[in-house]
């Protein structure tokens, strides 16, 4: 299951160190390959040699090799890993990693990290459920770390409460899902549009929305890390997609995203349309600034832009899955369900400005989604990277059952 995977393996200093030979043992009897990064007080806690000899490989503990004064480089480790697991997370390393103080080894690779991050907590239960570290936690969590919760039982201090290293078999189990995971959506193109578009008036003026590609990016990373090929159409925005594999194409007006949108289509397995494409344009773009005139008024005549998501339901074959998202302010169910059948899409995710942590620009959006058949999957107020996963889990079946998912 893991043969072949570059895994680095961080240790900090904590008395769950301990489980981390379990670990490491795990990990390579399941055929990965480790390297161990520890940081001082890690060392003090486990020998550096229980964990090269287990992995095969010298343990890199500091910036540089004090016999041979070897640097090793954190950048290098960054481009091998497939995976970083910091398994014990000392609240400390949880702080420094939050607030990027890379005074180790340890947090300087987590720094210079392409793969994926996931941390597995230990400490005490009163470090575990202070503000502090829980707001830690949560910045982490929105940079995409990966948490695996602690348990709660019996702690070194005596105490017992919720602060335990999960079991490593637990945390072995979490890495496979991970790889599994990753591997779902390979061979699937997809396509995503996200954010606004601008329509311009003239060269300083434009019409455009709140939309911040915040919803329309978080799918298409969540795509790309479940191996899917990803082509991402956006508007205006000031977010990146958090890998360079992913193929920006950026527009500006409503036209231009649907130029880019029909000559990609042809090739995708898939496409989800969050971007907020404005109904309208001015009919003409002065070229010459508009000036403030001595008449009370000023009139714009705008014409329909073409409707992107429709003009691909039109096109789309039976290996094609299209997805459309709803922003409503009422009626948010019944425009939903019209949105879905005229514009001919198999899913459609409803977002309603009436729930406050739904929506434009915010970190977090809160979205029911319906199929074809009329099913429907409410979810919970999440952060857009965990509403990007349920949307992802629940179209999945689609792809499946259109045979674009093999296996
Ligand atoms: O970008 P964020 O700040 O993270 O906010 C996310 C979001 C609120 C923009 C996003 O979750 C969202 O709801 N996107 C769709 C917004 C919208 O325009 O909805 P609509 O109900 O007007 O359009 C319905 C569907 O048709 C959408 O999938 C839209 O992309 C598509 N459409 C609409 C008009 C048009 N001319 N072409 C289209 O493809």
């Amino acid at each position: 299951m893991l043969n072949g995977k570059h895994i680095v393996l961080g240790i900090t200093g904590g008395i769950a160190a301990y489980k981390s030979v379990v670990l490491l043992r795990l990990l390579v009897k399941n055929g990965a390959e480790v390297q161990v990064v520890m940081t001082p007080n890690a060392c003090e806690f486990v020998r550096p040699l229980t964990f090269s000899t287990l992995s095969g490989k010298p343990v890199i503990t500091q910036f540089f090799s004090a016999n041979s004064g070897e640097w090793h480089s954190h950048v290098d480790l960054g481009i091998w890993a497939d995976l970083f697991v910091i398994a014990p997370a000392t609240a400390s390393t949880i702080g420094k990693m939050a607030n990027g103080i890379a005074d180790n080894m340890l947090v300087t690779t987590y720094l210079s990290a392409k793969e994926d991050v996931m941390i597995a907590p230990a400490m005490d239960l009163d470090m575990w459920r202070h503000p502090s570290t829980q707001r830690n936690i949560d910045c982490l969590k929105k940079d995409g770390v990966i948490v695996i919760q602690p348990d709660a039982g019996e702690l070194a201090s005596g105490l017992s409460g919720k602060g335990r290293m999960a079991e490593p078999e637990i945390i072995l189990r979490e890495i496979k899902e991970y790889f599994r995971r990753k591997e779902t959506l390979k061979g699937i193109k997809a396509l995503v549009t996200a954010g606004p578009t601008y329509e311009k008036l003239d060269p300083v003026r434009f019409i455009g929305n709140y939309s911040s590609g915040k919803m329309g990016f978080e799918i298409a990373d969540e795509l790309h890390r479940r191996g899917a090929e990803v082509t991402l159409i956006s508007g205006p925005v000031s977010v990146k997609p958090y890998s360079d594999e992913i193929n920006l194409i950026g527009v500006e007006s409503a036209r231009e995203m649907y130029r880019e949108a029909l000559k990609c289509f042809p090739d995708a397995d898939l496409a989800v349309f969050a971007a907020a494409v404005a109904d309208y344009a001015p009919e003409k773009i002065s070229e010459l600034k508009i000036k403030r005139e001595n008449e009370e008024e000023l009139e714009i005549k705008l014409v329909r832009n073409p409707d992107i998501a429709a003009e691909l339901g039109k096109r789309k074959t039976s290996r094609q899955i299209t997805v459309g998202f709803a922003l409503e302010t009422h009626n948010e169910k019944e425009n939903a369900l019209k949105k879905l059948k005229s514009k001919n899409l198999d899913w459609i995710v409803l977002n309603s400005l009436q729930d406050p942590e739904a929506g434009f620009m915010k970190e977090t959006n809160k979205v029911t989604i319906w199929n074809k058949e009329n099913s429907k999957f409410p979810f919970e107020a999440k952060s857009k990277r965990e509403v990007a996963s349920d949307i992802i889990d629940v179209i999945s079946q689609s792809l499946e059952k259109s045979g674009s998912i093999v296996g």
